[in-house]
C-alpha cells in the first residue's frame, strides 16, 4: 500500500489579553503579538522607515534608565500614557510621527500601556514577531514557513478584550489556512477570532472606528491614525525580537 503523507499539524492558540500569562509560560514559544491600535502599527512604521531598532519597555522608569546609558542624538524616547505623549519624551505613539526623517538610523525606546508590556513578557520566546494589519503578509509568511505551533497574543486594553486585535488575530489564521497546506488545529479562542474576522474584517476601517479604543483615539484628536492602522499590507517590516530588541526581520518575496 502507498505511504500516504500526513499533513503536519500546527496548533494555534489565541489569547485575547496577555494578563494571565507570565514570562515563563511564553519561554521557548513561537509568539505573535498584536496591538493594532496602535503600538504594533507604530513599531512596523518605525522599522519600515529605517529605525535601527526598537527597545520595548514596560515602565516609564525603565525607559528613562535605558535612555540614560545610550547616546542622546541617536536615541529617542517614545510612547504614551492614555494614548498621549509622555512628558519629556521625544515621540508619542502615533504612527504618522515616525517618518523616515525622524526615525532613520535611530534606536527607539518604546513604552506603551499595553503593547510594549506584552512584548516584554515574551522576551524568552523562541521566536516573537509583532503584527498589525499593515504587515499581514510578512507575518503570515513567517508563521506559514516556520511550520511550528504558535501563540497569538492580543495586547487588549487594560486587561480587557479588544475587537481590533481579535479581528487581526483571526485574519492571520484565515490567511494561513488559505495559503498553507498544514493541518491547522485551532483552540476555541482561535476559532472565535477567525469567525470575528469573517464578520468584522470585511471593512477594517469601519471596525476600527466602531471599536472602543478607536472611538477614544478619535475623541482625543487621533482619528487619522485609524486609517493608517487599517491599511492591509501597506508595509513589509517584520518586527522580530532578538534579546530585548526588535529589529526588522526577513521580508517576503514580492
Ligand atoms: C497601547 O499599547 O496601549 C496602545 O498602543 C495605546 C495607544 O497609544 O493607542
Amino acid at each position: 500500500m502507498k505511504n500516504m503523507q500526513q499533513k503536519k499539524q500546527i496548533h494555534i492558540e489565541v489569547h485575547f489579553t496577555p494578563n494571565h500569562l507570565d514570562e515563563m509560560q511564553l519561554k521557548d514559544k513561537n509568539i505573535v503579538i498584536i496591538d493594532v491600535l496602535r503600538a504594533s502599527t507604530t513599531i512596523v512604521t518605525a522599522l519600515h522607515h529605517g529605525a535601527k531598532e526598537i527597545i520595548p519597555v514596560s515602565t516609564v522608569e525603565n525607559a528613562v534608565k535605558i535612555s540614560g546609558s545610550l547616546f542622546g542624538d541617536v536615541t529617542l524616547r517614545a510612547g504614551e500614557r492614555n494614548a498621549k505623549m509622555i512628558e519629556g519624551f521625544n515621540l508619542g505613539n502615533s504612527p504618522s510621527e515616525y517618518t523616515e526623517e525622524v526615525v532613520k538610523g535611530k534606536s527607539i525606546i518604546l513604552m506603551t500601556t499595553n503593547g510594549s508590556v506584552a512584548i516584554v513578557k515574551g522576551k524568552h520566546a523562541q521566536h516573537l514577531v509583532v503584527a498589525g494589519f499593515v504587515n499581514m503578509r510578512p507575518v503570515v509568511q513567517f508563521m506559514g514557513e516556520l511550520e511550528s505551533d504558535f501563540m497569538i497574543i492580543c495586547a487588549g486594553k487594560e486587561n480587557h478584550f479588544c475587537l481590533e486585535d481579535a479581528v487581526c488575530a483571526g485574519r492571520i489564521i484565515n490567511e494561513l489556512e488559505k495559503n498553507y497546506k498544514s493541518d491547522f488545529v485551532l483552540d476555541d479562542a482561535a476559532v472565535a477570532a477567525s469567525t470575528l474576522d469573517k464578520t468584522f474584517g470585511k471593512n477594517i476601517l469601519k471596525m476600527l472606528k466602531s471599536s472602543e479604543h478607536g472611538q477614544y483615539l478619535t475623541s482625543i484628536g487621533f482619528g487619522d491614525d485609524l486609517k493608517v492602522c487599517s491599511e492591509i499590507d501597506s508595509m513589509d517590516a517584520l518586527p522580530t525580537l532578538v534579546g530585548n530588541i526588535l529589529r526588522s526581520g526577513k521580508k517576503p518575496a514580492a
